[in-house]
């Protein structure tokens, strides 16, 4: 058999990439502390009825990029294609709205879709997302558009522009599908088969495809923004004026739509602008479901949310500075030392420094171009003649200097070498 491989479009993190992502999520998680939002987790796995009620079923994910199973107790599963569905799920199930009006929620993980891998585009990636319940208000939308901006520029990204739209609620989306169908019908032959596809099942997407020759059919169609009704339209101005107001970059995109389908009155998107992440230009995307908790049998609660892709973050964002390393690096001098080495790596880690020893052995050349290799800043050599006095020999290897220091006074003596530079 040959060696076995990770599924296509799934990727390890290594070390130097997994500390990148969990930086990006400490900063997420301390950009949401000063917003008041709380840590969510949910299950990878739910019920596929959900996502095909919540994300809808004329829609790309549920057609198409689901892995969903029947397992063994005969129930259809499906592997998470996103945060939303699973989150609102424990909002109704959980009855949160008897114990607060207002929650504010955070969650993190990986989520799966079968789409065709690409760069900044996988089949397992992870996505940072948040979800506020209970407001109906702009202000609420512009306070969590607000968080948005501020985590990506902590996250590093230089030239955040937010791109707004709204789809009105389902009286104006109503009037908007049918006046688009009725422009795109007879244009249909311009329209890529993807586009002619989607005309039957989900016209809305077809505003979406980035086919030049959708585009240029697009480009003249009728515009959501003329069917608002007066509510919808002061929801809009509400909040592009209190973006102005928080000082939020945003623009008015009026041919902006989304793949899912629980979405009413405002969407937006946060995408990449210096061509890093090619056509899988979208770092963020949310946007307001004010039916969705009544859909999943709860009250009716209005809700807006976000979720953005690590992955395509990681692309955008510079690595975050490095980490501190390895401190102490014991070196045994010989296979007889290589206990008490252990020993002394043992109190030292006792004292939160990071340790590493290199048990197999080997020449004392050897372990130390190791200790060097992992950016050690201090070497302690443990040979047998100084255990029988009691001491070690510290070393500093970038300066070269050596001294001898009693075993009692290591801790002292690393804590003055530390704070030395
Ligand atoms: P979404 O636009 O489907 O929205 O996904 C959000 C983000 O996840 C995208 O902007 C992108 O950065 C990332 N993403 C999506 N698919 C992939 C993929 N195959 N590979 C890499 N990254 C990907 C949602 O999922 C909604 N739940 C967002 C939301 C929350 N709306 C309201 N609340």
């Amino acid at each position: 058999m040959s060696a076995p491989r990770a599924v296509k479009g799934m990727h390890d993190l290594l070390p130097d990439r997994t500390a990148h992502a969990a930086w990006l999520e400490a900063r997420f998680r301390e950009v949401a502390r000063r917003w008041s939002f709380d840590e969510i987790r949910t299950p990878v796995v739910e019920p596929t009825e959900l996502f095909v009620r919540s994300i809808g079923e004329s829609t790309d994910i549920v057609e198409k990029e689901m892995y969903s199973f029947v397992d063994k107790g005969q129930d259809a599963l499906t592997l998470r294609p996103e945060g939303t569905a699973g989150v609102v799920r424990a909002y109704v199930e959980h009855a949160v709205w008897t114990q607060e009006p207002v929650t504010r929620w955070i969650y993190m993980g990986p989520m799966f879709r079968r789409e065709r891998p690409a760069r900044g585009r996988y089949r397992q990636f992870h996505q940072l997302g948040a979800e506020l319940f209970g407001d109906p208000g702009p202000y609420a939308d512009a306070e969590l558009i607000d968080m948005l901006v501020t985590f990506l520029r902590e996250a590093g990204v230089a030239d955040v522009e937010v791109l707004l739209n709204s789809l009105g609620g389902p009286e104006a989306r109503r009037a908007y599908r049918h006046a688009l169908v009725e422009y795109l019908e007879p244009r249909r032959p311009a329209l890529s088969a993807d586009s002619q596809r989607r005309l039957a099942s989900n016209p809305l997407r077809v505003l979406d495809s980035k086919a030049p020759e959708d585009r240029e059919v697009v480009a003249h169609a009728p515009r959501i923004t003329d069917f608002l009704n007066a509510e919808d339209r002061a929801h809009l101005d509400g909040l592009r004026a209190a973006l102005d107001r928080l000082q939020v970059p945003h623009r008015l995109e009026p041919t902006l739509v989304r793949g899912l389908d629980y979405y009413d009155r405002t969407l937006f998107e946060v995408r990449g602008r210096g061509g890093e992440l090619g056509a899988q230009d979208a770092v963020c995307g949310g946007g307001r479901y004010d039916g969705l908790v009544e859909t999943m049998g709860g009250p009716p609660t209005p809700a807006v949310g976000f979720a953005i892709g690590l992955e395509r973050l990681m692309l955008l964002a510079p690595p975050p500075p490095p980490p501190p390393g390895t401190d102490v690096f014991v070196v045994a001098v010989g296979a007889a030392e290589r206990l008490e080495a252990a020993v002394i790596a043992r109190e030292l880690r006792a004292e939160g420094l990071s340790v590493e020893t290199d048990l197999r052995g080997g020449s004392l050349r050897s372990q130390l171009r190791r200790a060097d290799r992992v950016g050690a800043r201090l070497a302690l050599l443990v040979g047998s003649d100084e255990l029988a006095r009691g001491v070690v020999q510290l070393r500093d290897l970038r300066a070269g200097r050596q001294r001898e220091v009693g075993r009692d006074a290591l801790r002292a003596a690393i804590r003055a070498e530390r704070s030395a530079t």
